[in-house]
């Protein structure tokens, strides 16, 4: 039987105090039915997350998506939650641009998404950013190492803090997130003992994603689990079903079936009264007389 069969509604605070009690678990939901899909499956947390640019508008990285897209999404994927503590990726540009600017997307992404934390890229450069949506009562995800939205800067799709140097200055963002407020942290494609490390040194739970198993949870990507999405896999990314080739399947049956006229059989088509059907066909042919 279900643990959570009660329903009770996590909140950021909850997700805080889960810190050494028990691992947590995170998965990218973008619509009704990816977000009723992982609810059910009783994920910790939903994060609707700026890789819907990639894997399901097609874009090739993530920075094309607007704050009205997010929006768009956010909304779907609230409707589609009962559970799970939904997460709104703030899109790139919609808070590296100030205080004010952060302020003001977060809070449509609440008011209008109906999400109830917010997560933004990037360590020391966006504590300001931090520090005041958190003090706003908006609770703050984190989001460091791979940070897709620096995807130009960086060189491309890379891992990070693989020299000492990179790792000190990794930990010095993990600090001072959660001296800013985050109540938890994803380390994106980092080396497992950084991660391991950083997990030891701060109070708040991170969530790895290409960043080892000593991580306090972990997240994925909702397409990449069940291989939905057919462009590009990185290498952390475990599939636990092809859904895509299951549905290609599933769908050239359909299409063969309207061919050769096997679909729709009788229990998928509607009838009319005897009577009605007799008076319609005299009706016809007494006009063609
Ligand atoms: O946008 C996203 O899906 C993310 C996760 C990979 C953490 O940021």
């Amino acid at each position: 039987m279900s643990t959570h069969t009660q329903l009770k509604v996590l909140t950021a605070t909850d997700i805080r105090g889960s810190k050494k009690q028990r691992r947590l678990t995170m998965l990218t939901a973008y619509d009704y039915p990816t977000a009723s899909i992982a609810d059910a499956a009783e994920m910790d947390m939903l994060l609707v997350g700026d890789s819907l640019a990639m894997v399901v508008l097609g874009h090739d990285d993530t920075l094309s998506v607007t704050m009205d897209e997010m929006i768009h999404h956010c909304r779907a994927v609230a409707r589609g939650t009962q559970r799970a503590l939904v997460v709104g990726d703030m899109p790139f540009m919609s808070y590296e641009t100030g205080v004010e600017d952060a302020m003001r997307n977060a809070a449509r992404m609440f008011r209008e998404g109906g999400v109830r934390a917010v997560k933004l890229e990037g360590g020391l450069s966006v504590t300001p950013q931090i520090k005041a949506l958190t003090q706003a009562g908006i609770p703050v995800v984190g989001h460091i190492g791979l940070t897709p939205q620096r995807v130009a800067a960086l060189g491309g799709f890379k891992v990070q803090g693989r020299s000492a140097e990179a790792a000190r200055l990794l930990l010095e963002d993990a600090k001072a997130l959660e001296e800013a407020g985050c109540f938890a942290l994803v380390l994106e494609a980092i080396p497992a003992p950084v991660a391991r490390h950083i997990t030891e040194s701060i109070s708040i739970p991170t969530i790895g994603i290409g960043a080892g198993a000593d991580c306090d949870g972990q997240v994925l990507v909702f397409h990449d689990l069940l291989g939905l999405y057919d462009k590009f896999t990185p290498r952390f990314v475990k599939r636990y079903a092809e859904l895509r080739q299951e549905a290609v399947k599933a769908i050239g049956q359909y299409r063969d079936e309207v061919i050769q006229g096997t679909f729709p059989q009788k229990e998928h088509s509607f009838t009319m009264p005897q009577e009605e059907l007799e008076m319609w066909e005299k009706s016809i042919k007494d006009r063609n007389d």
